[in-house]
């Protein structure tokens, strides 16, 4: 585990744009895990400008989705299907039959788990995964309690992580309570993880993660055992770290460990 502190927002999504790029121009097939709300748009934005500016190319790219709530349509406006298209993919030159989102909508949502998961392995499993984290230390929506080795399903939202994301609803109580999830064991068998934190409010998140036990009560410990992880963070959410860690890497970009 590499974890990198910056002094601002602008700087983690700059971080983590550039280790994407870099396994992006190295392998264009690229398969790329992705999350969604506050802390991944600077890096979408940065991906889209190195898209625009730098002929960064997306069009062998495949992308997997972490999770999507129950019962939203994808054209609904706080889907995760619709975040995705309005801040990332409408931008670059990926193809949409290589994007998958979970089906929110999906009729047998156990067979649409096992055809996901099979879909990501079909792909020879995924490359990168882009995670944040909540405030109650979930990864995807594997809130607190959820099994270390679980797999793409269907979880309960907590109270808390509802209240949290009511700010993007109207009232608190749209806020669907099921989301479909890819599991922590899901998470942990992409190559790389690169998990993102903005803000004073991610800071104890980020102590349990990274210097806690590791426990299915904080389910992004678990990035401890992972081979590969980059935990890039900005100074506030770095504030109630022990440890002392470096600002920058500069052969992060071409780590490998
Ligand atoms: C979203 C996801 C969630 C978020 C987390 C942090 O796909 O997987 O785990 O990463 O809730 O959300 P923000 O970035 O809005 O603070």
């Amino acid at each position: 585990m590499l974890v990198i502190v910056k002094d601002s927002y602008d700087e983690i999504s700059r971080e983590a744009a550039q280790i994407v790029e870099d396994r992006l121009r190295r392998k264009p097939n690229l398969v790329l895990g992705l999350a969604t709300g506050s802390t991944p748009l600077g890096l979408y934005r940065e991906l889209i400008r190195m898209h625009k500016e730098e002929g960064l190319d997306f069009s062998r790219v495949t992308t997997f989705n972490l999770d999507e709530y129950v019962g939203l349509r994808p054209g609904h406006d706080q889907s995760y299907h619709y975040f995705m298209r309005e801040n990332l993919f409408k931008h670059i030159n990926i193809p949409e039959g290589q994007t998958h989102v979970p089906d929110g909508m999906a009729g047998d949502i156990d067979a649409f788990c096992d055809w996901y998961e099979a879909e990501i392995a079909k792909r020879g499993g995924i490359d990168v995964q882009i995670l944040g984290i909540g405030a109650n230390g979930h990864i995807a929506f594997n809130e607190p309690g959820s099994s270390l080795g679980s797999r793409t399903r269907v979880k309960t939202l907590t109270d808390m992580t509802r209240v949290d994301n009511a700010r993007f609803f109207a009232t608190a109580t749209d806020v669907p309570k099921y989301a479909i999830t890819m599991g922590v064991g899901t998470i942990m068998e992409a190559k790389e993880l690169i998990l993102l934190a903005n803000g004073a409010g991610k800071a104890d998140a980020i102590r349990a993660a990274v210097e806690g036990p590791l426990t299915c009560q904080c389910p992004a410990s678990v990035v401890q055992l992972h081979r590969k992880t980059f935990v890039i963070v900005t100074r506030d959410s770095a504030s109630a770290l022990n440890g002392r860690y470096p600002g920058t890497w500069k052969s992060s970009i071409s780590l490998e460990r």
